[in-house]
């Protein structure tokens, strides 16, 4: 599989956990699946980061793109950090968790990946897509059995 098509099944894996867990009442099975949301959009930023912009971000018609995706993939980072079902800024964090990812996955998915597909060519999107999926299987996550719920920070 093209890294690129890996990343666009991400988008719509964590778009379709994101919409049901926005639509659905804070129950614990929802802070369970914000944990889930979490770990997989974790995952993705360090594909993203580790494997697929790096290659990119030499390129004339991808740098700037590139440069701000590295920041976008920062703000998503930082709010993930400060999110907690305890505070009373949740549910604005979530929509904006939802908006982030939503400008993420469109902007990646029109204007990314189209370039990233005729510049790197088929064979070099596969070894990507193999190396990303080396790392999804290295780094199986444990989610929320591990994690250490209900503290603040
Ligand atoms: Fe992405």
């Amino acid at each position: 599989m093209k890294v690129t098509q890996l990343l666009m099944v991400d988008h719509e894996q964590v778009m379709a956990m994101l919409n049901a867990f926005a639509n659905g009442d804070l129950e614990p099975s929802g802070v369970a699946s914000f944990w889930k949301i979490k770990d997989a959009l974790e995952l993705h930023s360090e594909i993203e980061k580790t494997i697929f912009y790096p290659a990119l971000e030499s390129f004339a018609e991808t740098s700037s793109l590139i440069e701000q995706s590295y920041g976008e993939s920062q703000e998503l980072t930082d709010l993930l950090a400060e999110m907690s079902p305890a505070e009373s800024m949740w549910d604005d964090q979530v929509s904006k968790l939802r908006d982030l990812v939503t400008k993420h996955a469109d902007k990646e998915e029109r204007e990314l990946f189209p370039r990233a597909e005729s510049l790197l060519g088929e064979k070099e999107l596969v070894r990507m897509g193999e190396e990303a999926q080396k790392l999804k299987s290295e780094q199986p996550r444990t989610g929320s059995s591990t994690r250490t719920r209900g503290q603040a920070g």
